[in-house]
């Protein structure tokens, strides 16, 4: 089912992007949409799923701890859930393939039902720290046996009636926030999950669409209380992915960087948690414009059109990563064609994402030319001033699609072709990429 074999790729610059297309939806809402409409009892409908690997990976899990999960049409499925705490004993290992929202949140899910499973992944999934979702499921009563250093393969034991706890998030992360709710659905009494950063809130959002009592407090200091009472019920709903902002940010950046262009994504998702690389992109100069602005399935969404535009760089600050934690790479391959110097810090958790992504960045793009130097928590690069890069390179994805992606685009604008050694990984979140790119090539 996952990772079609190694492939190349090569992207060189084709002229001006131009055009309007539609990005696959969520992966964070597709995910949730998933797992929550099979706690449901009753049939749930999901238009607009994303149907990469990482998604389908949640989605053959589910099945196998007893949901009945079924593909009606294109991004169109049907969930007849178990109802809480009615996940049934899996026959053999749960393939997580490459993802960490799927290994993380199911987790949660597993460690407040009455049975073992074990959890399998990739290469790179396997070399992703759960020590961080281990250490409040091990509080609320689940056992675990993992590889050393806390990662995959790993055998969760989960514990009924589990305890609900109350957990500082020591980091920023939406998947440790929805574990431990996850966890909270099937446990009697009330979780807590205390947030001094806010990150995503798909979780949240969708938790209360299913009708789970669920409360956010948010204090002086910006840090949020999410409550959420247990034993939940859950009932089924029809569900509407917006699509993915970070899919999106590929053919915003490519269209910014590439003089003549002009794309529009519709129907992008624009949830304020998730928005923080187009509030910097602007901040950059980027020309982007916003209009059909409405809500789908509990989420603000908006069609973005970006126009080649110079810019300039910034300085990016910690608070802000949180909202913009997937987009980094793309936005590197941005400020390496910006003028003057972009700088960013607080980005340790880049460190350890399907790849190391501050690593990978800084080797592939000073790889094509780009002048980047690279720092524990972040990057500082000299932009071109809206030049091309050298290209002429080839560099390497390390399993991780946003990788792939990200020198996809920076390769629009460079004088040579950029290769990247495996492109496969893209499947992952967006298998539709490559072609839409194409689309956009206005062939001279
Ligand atoms: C996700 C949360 C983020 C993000 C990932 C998806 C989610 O991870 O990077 O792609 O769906 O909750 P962290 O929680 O590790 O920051």
């Amino acid at each position: 089912m996952y990772s079609d074999q190694p492939r190349s790729g090569n992207f060189q610059p084709r002229g001006p992007l131009r055009g309007t297309v539609r990005v696959p939806g969520d992966k964070s809402i597709s995910h949730r949409a998933l797992m929550l409409s099979a706690l449901a009892v009753g049939e749930s409908r999901i238009s607009g799923l994303l149907e990469g690997e990482d998604v389908l990976a949640t989605a053959a899990a589910m099945r196998a701890m007893g949901a009945h999960i079924e593909r009606t049409g294109e991004g169109s499925w049907i969930v007849h859930g178990v109802g809480v705490g009615g996940l049934m004993q899996p026959s053999g290992a749960l393939d997580m393939g490459n993802s960490g929202t799927s290994t993380r949140l199911l987790m949660g899910l597993v460690a407040s039902h009455r049975l073992t499973a074990t959890f399998v992944g990739d290469a790179s999934l396997s070399k992703r720290p759960m020590g961080r979702v281990i250490d409040p499921l091990s509080q609320m009563g689940a056992e675990f046996t993992a590889s050393p250093g806390g990662m995959l393969p790993l055998m969760v034991r989960g514990l009924v009636p589990a305890v609900p706890i109350s957990y500082r998030l020591p980091v920023a992360s939406a998947q440790v926030k929805s574990a431990v709710l996850l966890a909270g659905l099937n446990i009697a009494g009330i979780t807590e999950v205390i947030e001094p950063v806010p990150t995503r809130d798909h979780s949240e959002r969708m938790l209360r669409g299913f009708g789970a009592e669920l409360t956010v407090d948010v204090n002086a200091d910006g840090t949020r209380y999410i409550r959420l009472m247990g034993e939940a019920e859950l009932k089924p709903q029809q569900i509407e992915v917006p699509g993915d902002p970070s899919s999106a940010a590929f053919f915003i950046v490519a269209a910014l960087i590439t003089p003549g262009s002009e794309v529009t994504v519709t129907h992008v998702g624009m949830n304020p948690t998730r928005t923080g690389i187009y509030k910097m992109l602007e901040a950059m100069g980027a020309d982007l414009t916003y209009s059909n602005r409405r809500e789908v399935g509990g989420e603000p969404v908006a069609d973005i059109t970006a126009r080649h535009s110079p810019l300039r760089g910034i300085e990016v600050t910690p608070d802000v990563a949180p909202s913009m934690i997937d987009e980094f790479p793309v936005f590197f391959v941005a400020a390496s064609m910006a003028q003057g110097r972009t700088i960013t810090s607080g980005l340790d958790e880049l460190r350890v994402k399907e790849s190391d992504r501050l690593a990978l960045m800084a080797t592939g793009l000073t790889a094509i030319g780009a002048i980047v130097e690279e720092r524990e928590d972040g990057l500082t690069i000299e932009g071109t001033g809206g030049e091309p890069l050298e290209g002429r390179a080839t560099v390497t994805s390390a399993l991780d699609h946003r990788i792939a992606m990200s020198f996809a685009v920076a390769g629009q604008h460079c004088y040579k072709t950029v290769t990247v050694d495996d492109v496969s990984p893209i499947a992952t979140s967006f298998p539709t990429f490559e072609a839409i790119l194409k689309n956009l090539q206005v062939q001279n």
